[in-house]
């Protein structure tokens, strides 16, 4: 059996995962894994996997369960036995947290805490509308809550800053519909394995993380 930790970040559009992963990767020494930037780095150099995604993502749907299932497989089968890691927006499906549940298990190792961000809709219709990225470093900012120090780069690679074609308002609209069918229910799934860490997202990003860190001690 495994000690190495697996936590899983979660949440809305726009809840704060990127945001939060970052401190959560360094401070607890984990792999980050966000499958969003994988398939938008798939999308980015036009591969078979990219160009399937690509008509998914832009519509604000999931990409089908088996294609991000083997994604995740190649991932969790490439963790080195003492290393932790971060699942940023996976699990999206209850056949995803399934699935999930099936790899570990093979590696010896299982879910440790699932911090789960809850930010009311409004609000994250409205943090997107603002929302840059860093092509180079995928780092998100945000014209109110978050500026780069210099419109446009990022402050930590000088990277490009862009939005996203799956921000347009409508997408967003149809992304949070998506999120309470097919990805509410994963909430509950962990909920009944007593990991389940409910986060208030909806407050000045320091006091999620302490949210977030308080969690953690708690958990691993
Ligand atoms: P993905 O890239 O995972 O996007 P998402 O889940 O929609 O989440 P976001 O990246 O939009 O938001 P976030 O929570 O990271 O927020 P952020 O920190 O940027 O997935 C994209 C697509 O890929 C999916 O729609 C799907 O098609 C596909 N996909 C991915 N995984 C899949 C899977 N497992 N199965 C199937 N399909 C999959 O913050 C947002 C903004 O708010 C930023 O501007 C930030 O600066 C700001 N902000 C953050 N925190 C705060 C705060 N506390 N107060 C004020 N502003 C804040």
């Amino acid at each position: 059996m495994s000690d190495a930790p697996t936590v899983l970040i979660m949440g809305p559009p726009g809840a704060g995962k990127g945001t939060q992963a970052a401190h959560l990767r360094d401070h607890y020494h984990l792999r980050h894994v966000a499958t969003g930037d994988l398939l938008r780095d798939a999308v980015a150099h036009d591969t078979p996997l990219g160009q399937t995604a690509r008509t998914y993502m832009d519509a604000g749907n999931l990409v089908p369960d088996d294609i991000i299932i083997a994604m995740l497989r190649e991932l969790v089968e490439s963790l080195g036995d003492e290393e932790g890691v971060l699942l940023d927006g996976y699990p999206r499906t209850v056949a995803q947290a399934e699935a999930l549940d099936g790899l570990l298990g093979e590696l010896e190792r299982h879910v440790n805490v699932v911090l789960d961000i809850r930010v009311p809709a409004e609000v994250l219709v409205h943090r997107i509308s603002g929302r840059w990225v860093c092509r180079t470093c995928q780092t998100p900012y945000n014209v109110t809550s978050h500026p780069p120090k210099v419109a446009g780069k990022c402050d930590l690679d000088g990277g490009e800053l862009f939005q996203r074609e799956d921000d347009a308002e409508s997408a967003v609209r149809h992304r949070l519909d998506v999120y309470e069918a097919q990805t509410a229910p994963v909430s509950d799934y962990y909920l009944h394995r007593d990991v389940l860490a409910t986060i208030d997202g909806n407050q000045p990003a320091e006091a999620v993380q302490a949210a977030l860190d308080a969690a953690m001690h708690a958990a691993v």
